[in-house]
């Protein structure tokens, strides 16, 4: 276990430069849509090919779980994590020899079965790398583990299917390709469970990785740059480390370039070396080079809106001059205010 653990670390490939690391990822990202659509592509050549219902049945599962599937990795890539492990590519590679699969390999229905197993062992396999990654915040590595549990028990359902079928013996006595109206079979009822399974598999996957929802009205009434800011500090504020008080607090740096720091607040056990949410954002923005910010969000799940305390102001004020627009919100409600309305005459040297 230990070993796997440290190959999954060590496939973590990080580049000299956070901008060449994330170069080297977006074009894998980009490799791997672009197989997508290849296999897509060619594959959409088998419609001219099916020539009973049952064939076409099976095809068109396997375009909906194709699809779904490609659907999920961009979903997944906008609002979750950029994925950063150099062998979950590989499995992704596996995923389109096994979508390859599921569009040319349709009879009989127990390799249709087989080619669905894999897909959710790679889907299974997947999260288990991501699981075991060392750097993870406590809300990722969670939702990880929903995804990875509902993988496993999907695995284990095509694995169940395919006892059925080879147990029946289920479109495997000959070698004519079955119509699936012939209802003895029980094709029917095995493929038209999988459509049904196909979109809860989604159902769920999407459930598990769903980011808690902010209530309307601080989203909703924001500009477009306010609102990317406040989801930033949202999900930096599931990062906080704040288990002596529970009270997690995000923050997001907008810069004039529009670059975004995130920031979150650490506590520690003897409670006096606690790093402020702004005060991390800042670090963060200037340890990456960041300059001239233009507004901060400051988030918190508390009933009253969180206004950052007096010391951070005195930073902020003095990283962002009074002019600096500082969003304060929580789930509900949403201020926004100038430094210098937060703090008159702020000190200066
Ligand atoms: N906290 C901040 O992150 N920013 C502030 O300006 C006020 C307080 C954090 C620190 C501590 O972890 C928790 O909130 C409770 O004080
Ligand atoms: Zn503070």
């Amino acid at each position: 276990m230990n070993a796997i653990k440290t190959l999954i670390n060590k496939c973590e490939i990080r580049l000299d430069t956070n901008e060449k690391t994330e170069t080297f990822y977006k074009s894998l990202r980009e490799l791997v849509t672009f197989l997508f659509s290849v296999i897509f592509g060619i594959g959409l050549y088998q419609l001219s090919e099916v020539d009973t219902k049952y064939e076409t049945i099976v095809l068109f599962l396997a375009y909906i779980s194709i699809l779904l599937s490609w659907w999920g990795y961009h979903w997944g890539k906008v609002q979750g994590p950029e994925e950063t492990n150099v062998l979950c590519y590989v499995v992704d590679c596996l995923l389109l020899g096994t979508y390859w699969y599921l569009i040319n390999d349709r009879y009989p229905i127990s390799n249709v079965f087989r080619n669905y197993f894999f897909m959710f062992l790679l889907y299974w396999a997947w999260e288990a790398i991501r699981y075991l990654k060392i750097e993870l915040s406590e809300v990722e590595r969670s939702k990880i583990k929903k995804a990875k549990i509902t993988n496993f028990l999907f695995t284990l359902l095509m694995i169940y299917f395919l006892f059925i079928i080879y147990d029946k013996n289920i479109g495997t006595d000959n070698n004519v390709p079955k119509k699936i109206l012939d209802g003895s079979t029980g094709e029917w009822f095995l493929i038209l469970s999988q459509y049904f399974f196909i979109i809860l598999y989604r159902f769920l996957i999407h459930k598990a990785y769903k980011t808690p929802k902010v209530s309307a009205p601080i989203l909703e009434h924001q500009n477009k740059d306010d609102k990317r800011l406040i989801k930033e500090a949202i999900a930096a504020s599931n990062n906080a480390k704040a288990y002596l008080s529970n009270f997690n607090v995000g923050a997001a740096i907008l810069t004039r370039n529009g670059t975004i720091f995130r920031g979150c607040n650490i506590e520690f056990d003897n409670y006096s070396n606690t790093i402020h949410a702004e005060g991390s954002a800042i670090s963060s923005m200037i340890i990456n080079g960041g300059i001239d910010p233009v507004a901060i969000a400051v988030f918190t799940r508390s009933e009253k809106l969180a206004f950052s305390c007096g010391m951070c102001r005195q930073s902020l004020y003095e990283v962002g001059g009074p002019n600096l627009r500082v969003i304060t919100c929580n789930e509900l409600n949403c201020s926004i205010k100038t430094m210098e309305e937060l703090l008159p005459e702020g000190f200066h040297l």
